[in-house]
């Protein structure tokens, strides 16, 4: 038998493998975490990846006046907003509980916005009460606003969010910024919200939002929104607003999941696309990344079960599925594949979990070299919108998140169990 060495392709310096053929996290072997942890699946978090990316957004931003919003829908772990928060992060919410976690994890509320379609009135309550900027999104939003606003009895701060309607050239689930979406007011109405706006004392408008959507690997989008965006400013200001001065061009950064060496644009590419027309316009400029901040600081490991054949296809099946992992199931999205340990002779298999549904799976038509029942799966890149879409589906519980710094590492949050899944019940 064949033994070959799991490739990491592509690796981030923190994942990577090491002369016996493991693959690392840092300075620690992944197996070995899968040797000491009585639960499988599971996610593994570098931290040395976290810091270094949140570092790439601050150098870019070097000579701005800026807020980094880290987008906690990607990653809402309190540990990891926690690190985030100690190096200056500021954050994104799109729901009352993500303003509960930002200010639990102690985030300064001036460099927080509370953005969404659906603002229920409790969570604008809260938002006024916490002190945040609030994103308008529509009418009604205005007017709930307004409410929320007298009756805490204080100013909200406000963005308008606008479409741009520039296409993102991305995935259309992850698409956010055309004209027909769901986010953002009615452009043409403009006018109508400034007109609002200037007749409540509780409202100040400090801002315009845009979030073309997510994936994106072109930065001249960035430029053509921001430049869209800025001729909005230019009406807003000329209607006598001069307390605008944020623009926020929101989140959106792909990020190398295929692993082939293509060129994504960093932080410092799409920040130096638009940073002659901010410092033109003296604005303070927000954004907002999820993704680009935590997609490749993770990988989600499980361990093999068996492998099988179909006559005309392989496949490898794990105890990791859409339950813990729906991106490939959700979005037909490519993740990067490769075992934790070594392998046999290379093959090429569909690598799918246990669930009950033809759409689990995790990859297909992957190359790679052949697993022993047990072995241990890494797929790449599963810090952002993996474990926050995890499921129960097929009773399955939510797997531990582990994060590995340096030499060490520990249980961030623990698997769920199946006495916390029965606790719910009313007896
Ligand atoms: C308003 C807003 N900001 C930021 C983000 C983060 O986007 P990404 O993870 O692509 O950076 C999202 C995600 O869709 C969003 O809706």
């Amino acid at each position: 038998m064949v033994v070959a060495a799991p490739a990491v392709r592509n690796p981030t310096p923190p994942f990577s493998t090491d002369e016996d053929g493991y693959m690392t996290c840092e300075n620690v072997r992944i197996r070995d975490i899968q040797n000491d942890m009585d639960t499988s699946p599971m996610y593994i978090y570098s931290k040395e990846q976290l810091v270094n990316n949140y570092k790439a957004y601050e150098e870019a931003l070097k000579g701005l006046p800026s807020i980094i919003g880290y987008a906690i829908k990607a990653n809402n772990n309190l540990r990891i907003v926690e690190i985030l928060k100690d190096l200056g992060s500021g954050a994104v919410l799109v729901s009352g509980n993500e303003l509960r976690v930002a200010v639990k994890a102690g985030m300064d509320m001036t460099k927080t916005v509370f953005n969404g379609n659906g603002k229920t009135y409790q969570e604008l309550l809260y938002a006024v009460k916490c002190g945040c900027l609030i994103n308008i999104d529509s009418e009604f939003d205005l007017e709930h606003i307004v409410d929320a606003a007298k009756e805490v009895k204080k100013t909200a701060n406000v963005l308008i969010r606008i479409n741009p309607n520039v296409d993102p050239e991305v995935h259309p689930y992850v698409s956010t910024g055309l004209a027909g979406s769901k986010f953002g007011i009615r452009n043409s109405h403009l006018k109508w919200f400034l007109e609002r706006i200037k007749e409540e004392d509780v409202l100040s408008l400090v801002g315009v939002h845009c979030h073309l959507g997510s994936t994106i690997k072109k930065v001249d989008i960035f430029k053509d929104a921001a430049e869209i965006m800025l001729g909005f400013i230019n009406d807003i200001r000329s209607e006598g607003f001069d307390t605008l001065k944020y623009l926020n061009i929101g989140g959106g950064l792909g990020i190398d999941y295929e692993r082939i060496g293509e060129h994504i644009p960093r932080p410092i590419d799409l920040i130096n696309t638009i940073r002659p027309q901010l410092t033109e316009a003296g604005l303070t400029i927000i954004v907002e990344p999820g993704r680009s901040m935590v997609g490749n600081i993770a990988v989600f490991v499980s361990e093999v079960i068996g492998v099988k054949t179909s006559g005309s296809k392989n496949f490898i099946v794990t105890d990791g599925s859409m339950a813990e992992l729906i991106r490939p199931s959700l979005y037909d999205a490519y993740q990067f594949i490769c075992l934790t340990q070594p392998g046999g002779s290379i093959e090429t298999f569909d690598i799918v979990g246990p669930v009950c549904e033809s759409a689990d799976f995790l990859g297909k038509n992957r190359t790679m070299p052949t697993p022993v029942e047990g072995s241990g799966l890494a797929v790449m890149d599963a810090g952002a919108y993996c474990y926050v879409m995890a499921s129960n589906y097929n009773m399955k519980p939510r797997p531990a998140e582990i994060l590995v710094d340096g030499d060490e590492w520990r249980i961030i949050r623990r698997a769920e169990t199946f006495d916390d899944m029965m606790s719910l019940y009313d007896r």
